[in-house]
């Protein structure tokens, strides 16, 4: 079993069989991940490369970790400190690291398009970490990994994203794959931060978060991110933590076990309050644990290795 594709630059390409063979091999690597050694020598000649253009905690650490698990050569890079800050362009950097014959790159950029621009010039295999307000595959995998754990097939699911839809790139890449899986999507915050004609993606829209929670089997809470808002499009953090926000007494009056998600980085009492965030309905923490598997399951199967994978 391969990928029907040569780079994972965004969930859009890929085809649900793509989806279910990353999800499975994933749960073979979890397994590996939970041993007493957690590392086997499936990538032992494979070089990687992340590329970081852009600030990354969780995304950054789960990549070097899957890469070490798998016992590939890694090599960071922040554009912070590098040539990049001399006016050196995104080609020329990958160009040169990539002719001390690396195999694999792994991008964040806050450009939308910088990895697939990047596909069109270099022959390594790339995968997108995370482009401007386009698209997040990783994220959206590891969130459909974690769901699936909690729910089983997510075929039928009723997955509700929450916040702002508009400037996220975890949000386009869940619903393309939620709806690839067969899930019912819907996507819910202020009218501001909702994109026109988003339905056309196959997912409702709400503006109510209460009747969202009642309608919901999971809620994926989105950061606000206001760093990509160069205009107000809501009055105050306070009267969006007002109307958006998940609080205790809110989930409480749904009467329902939803499970709670969120990629992270979470801004606390803002989209969520930190007794829903830390409480047992939440499983960010799981979320996080599993990105090092369905990261590792993706290196391996884009690496396209015939070998046995543990
Ligand atoms: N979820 C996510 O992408 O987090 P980082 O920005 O910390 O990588």
């Amino acid at each position: 079993m391969s990928l029907s594709v040569k780079h994972l630059l965004g969930i859009k390409d890929l085809l649900p069989s793509d989806i279910e063979l990353i999800l499975k091999t994933a749960e073979k690597f979890k397994e590996v991940l939970q041993r007493p050694i957690k590392k086997v020598p499936t990538l032992r000649d494979t070089s990687i490369v992340n590329l970081f253009f852009e600030n990354s905690t969780r995304t950054r650490i789960s990549f070097e970790l899957a890469e070490k698990r798998l016992s590939a050569d890694t090599i960071n890079f922040a554009a912070s400190g590098s040539s990049v800050s001399k006016g050196e362009t995104l080609i020329d950097t990958a160009k040169n690291i990539l002719s001390m014959k690396v195999d694999m790159v792994v991008m964040r950029h806050s450009a939308t398009g910088a990895p697939h621009f990047l596909a069109n010039h270099i022959n390594a295999s790339i995968v997108n970490a995370g482009d401007g307000i386009n698209e997040h595959p990783t994220q959206a995998l590891l969130d459909a990994f974690s769901m699936t754990e909690k729910l089983g097939n997510l075929k039928g699911k009723k997955i509700a994203i929450i916040g702002d839809i508009m400037h996220s790139r975890v949000a386009l890449s869940n619903i393309y794959c939620l709806t690839k899986l067969g899930a019912e999507v819907i996507v819910c915050g202020p009218p501001t931060l909702i994109p026109k004609h988003i339905e056309t993606l196959g997912v409702k829209v709400s503006y109510d978060v209460r009747k969202t929670l009642e309608w919901c089997d999971v809620a994926n809470v989105l950061r606000i991110q206001l760093e990509r808002q160069n205009k107000p499009l809501f009055s105050s953090l306070r009267e969006y933590s007002m109307y958006y926000g998940i609080s205790r007494s809110l989930l409480d009056s749904v009467k329902k076990d939803i499970v709670i998600m969120h990629p992270g980085p979470i801004n606390r009492g803002v989209e969520l309050s930190s007794d829903v965030a830390d409480s047992k309905q939440s499983i960010i923490l799981d979320q996080v644990e599993n990105g090092v598997a369905v990261r590792m399951a993706v290196l391996y199967l884009l690496a396209g290795k015939k070998d046995n994978l543990i």
